[in-house]
C-alpha cells in the first residue's frame, strides 16, 4: 500500500485502487473538525464535479460516498510543462481570463497523468477557498478542455 497526502485529502493506494479521505493535518489552523469537512467536500465535489461534467474523459473516474472517494489508479508520466501550456492557449478567452482569477495548483503538470485515452486530471475537488472553484470552472467548460485536449493528442500523435 502506497500513501500519498494531497492539501485535503490523503490517498491509499491499494492495488489499483485510490481511496480518498479528509486529511485531518493540513495547512489552515482551523482545527480537526474543519480540516474533515474540507476533506468531505473536496470529495464530494470531485464526484459531483465528474457526474455534471457527464463523466468528461479528462477527469479520472471517481465514486463517493462523502468520507471516502473510490478512484482509479492512473500510473502514467505527467505531462510537461509546455505541452500544459499548449492547451491552455488553445481554450477560448473566457477560460483563460477565468484562469486568471483561479488557484494554478489543479492546472500544473502534477494534477494530470497519460493514459492511453489521453490526459487525466487527477484531483478535481474543490479547496473550499478559492474564488473561482475548480468546480465552476470544469463545469463550465469541459467540453471546450475535452476538445482542445484531443486536438493536442492528435497532433502530438502525426
Ligand atoms: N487517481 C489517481 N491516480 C494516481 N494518483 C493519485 C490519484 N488520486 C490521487 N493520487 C495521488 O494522491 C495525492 C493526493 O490526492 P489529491 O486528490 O491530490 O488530494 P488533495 O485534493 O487533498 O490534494 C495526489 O497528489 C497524487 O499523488
Ligand atoms: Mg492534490
Amino acid at each position: 500500500m502506497q500513501i500519498k497526502r494531497g492539501s485535503t485529502r490523503v490517498a491509499l493506494i491499494v492495488f489499483g485502487i485510490v481511496f480518498k479521505l479528509p486529511a485531518l493535518r493540513q495547512m489552515t489552523t482551523h482545527g480537526l473538525r474543519f480540516h474533515y469537512m474540507r476533506g468531505i467536500i473536496a470529495n464530494a465535489s470531485e464526484f459531483a464535479t465528474y457526474i455534471l461534467c457527464n463523466k468528461a474523459s479528462f477527469l479520472a473516474p471517481v465514486f463517493s460516498l462523502g468520507f471516502v472517494s473510490i478512484s482509479r489508479f492512473e500510473s502514467g508520466e505527467k505531462p510537461t510543462w509546455e505541452e500544459l501550456r499548449e492547451i491552455f492557449r488553445k481554450l477560448p478567452p473566457d477560460a483563460q481570463k477565468l484562469l486568471r482569477y483561479m488557484s494554478r495548483h489543479p492546472f500544473t503538470p502534477q494534477n494530470f497523468r497519460r493514459s492511453s485515452t489521453g490526459l487525466k486530471m487527477i484531483d478535481f475537488g474543490d479547496g473550499f477557498g478559492e474564488r473561482y472553484p475548480l468546480s465552476y470552472f470544469l463545469r463550465r467548460f469541459h467540453k471546450e478542455f475535452e476538445e482542445v485536449l484531443k486536438e493536442v493528442q492528435t497532433a502530438a500523435m502525426k
